[in-house]
């Protein structure tokens, strides 16, 4: 038997909260857990108070409102750091996740040794058939770009549980989750050994709608650069300045075409903007995205260090092309890639150690 915190972060669920809660309870009745619900609510004004405390009279429900802060991985921790139990659940309110779920995912932990199980869309008996194409999608590649980071069908899952004691001191200091996947984020930073799934019907929320925006998907993707960085340190980093050198590529080529052939200056001053507007948007995108967590110097004097440093790579880059080309005879497209190759080491290394420093 073991006593189980189920953590369910809600916002505007007034509806919903009296539903869950009871088939919760209905479904630990007759378990051998014992289970207490904490609902991390972010002052939503709409009756939860008032149904939580009704809620109270049959049931141990704890309520957490929050005023200060708000967002739903800081709900979750939050929610986590009020847990006494030896299993830490975390769900959504809406009965999205499956009530009667969460026994089955117990009885894993305490009965099978398993450390960690996820409630996936994605293993056989698993669906989201209520989404619709364009969510489809955007959950395919979602889960694409999370793949290296760790060994699960369903890396957007909300719905999970593990052993508490895995929930040290040290992995909540550690703990950085800019968007909504906190079960993804747990999972890189914990690296729990026995890592179970079990399949679960995501059925559509009961009342009211969804709160995943566009600002969540970027903030998606930044999460996804911090755990890449957690986990493959500067390889990860390179790599991210690479695909921003490459994005430089296209904005060159877009800004050359467009004041030539539409503009109709000279290419010797479109090739000049081209390079200029590159070199700019790779400044922009390497302060706030590749090297976002550095301390941000005087934005003017890194602008003009970075160029510098640019130029520096661009120099070897032709450098090192001709002496591939004219001194080993190299063909003429692979001398031009090894110059590319030498004069991202410099560029990155110029930026790393000089203008985007620790
Ligand atoms: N406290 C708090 N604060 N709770 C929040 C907040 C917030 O700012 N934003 C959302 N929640 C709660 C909701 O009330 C709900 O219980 C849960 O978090 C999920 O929010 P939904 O608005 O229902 O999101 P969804 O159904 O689109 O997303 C679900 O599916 C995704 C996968 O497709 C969630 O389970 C996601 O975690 C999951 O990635
Ligand atoms: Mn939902």
């Amino acid at each position: 038997m073991a006593s189980v915190s189920i953590v369910v972060p809600a916002y505007k669920e007034a509806q919903n909260i009296p539903v869950l809660v009871e088939r919760l309870y209905t479904a630990f009745d007759s378990s051998d857990h014992s289970c207490s619900v904490i609902i991390v609510d972010d002052d939503s004004m709409d009756g939860t108070v008032e149904a939580v405390s009704r809620l109270k009279k049959k049931y141990p429900v704890q309520l957490h409102v929050r005023t200060r802060e708000r967002g739903l991985s800081s709900a979750v921790l939050a929610g986590f750091a009020l847990s006494k139990g030896d299993i830490f659940i975390c769900m959504d309110a809406d009965l999205s996740h499956p009530p009667e779920k969460t026994v089955e995912m117990c009885d894993l932990i305490e009965k099978e040794g398993a450390d960690f199980v996820i409630g996936s869309r994605n293993v056989a008996g698993g669906s989201a058939d209520s989404f619709n194409l364009y969510r489809k999608l955007n959950a395919f590649v979602s889960r694409m770009l999370a793949r290296p980071l760790a060994k699960t069908s369903d890396p957007m899952a909300g719905f999970f549980a593990f052993r508490s004691s895995l929930y040290t001191d040290q992995l909540v200091s550690m703990l950085n989750p800019v968007g909504w996947k906190i079960c993804l984020e747990i999972l890189v930073k914990m690296k729990p050994e026995n890592v179970r799934e079990i399949p679960i019907v995501f059925a559509e929320r009961l009342y009211g709608e969804s709160k995943l925006s566009l600002k969540e998907q970027i903030n998606y993707l930044v999460h996804l650069k911090r755990l890449y960085y957690h986990k493959f340190k500067g390889l990860a980093r390179f790599m991210v300045f690479s695909v921003v050198g490459a994005s430089g590529i296209v904005v060159d080529l877009t800004i050359v075409f467009v004041v030539t052939d539409i503009a109709g200056a000279p290419f010797k001053y479109s090739r000049i903007a081209g390079i200029a507007g590159a070199m700019t948007t790779n400044f922009i995108l390497n302060r706030y995205f590749t090297f976002e967590e550095r301390p941000a110097r005087n934005i003017f004097t890194s602008y003009v260090s970075f160029a510098l440093v640019c130029s520096l790579g661009a120099a070897l880059n032709w450098y090192v092309s001709m002496k591939m080309h004219s001194g080993f005879g190299m063909h003429y497209i692979i001398a031009s890639l090894t110059g590319i190759v030498a004069g991202t080491f410099v560029n990155y290394a110029g930026s790393t150690l000089l203008v985007f420093r620790k």
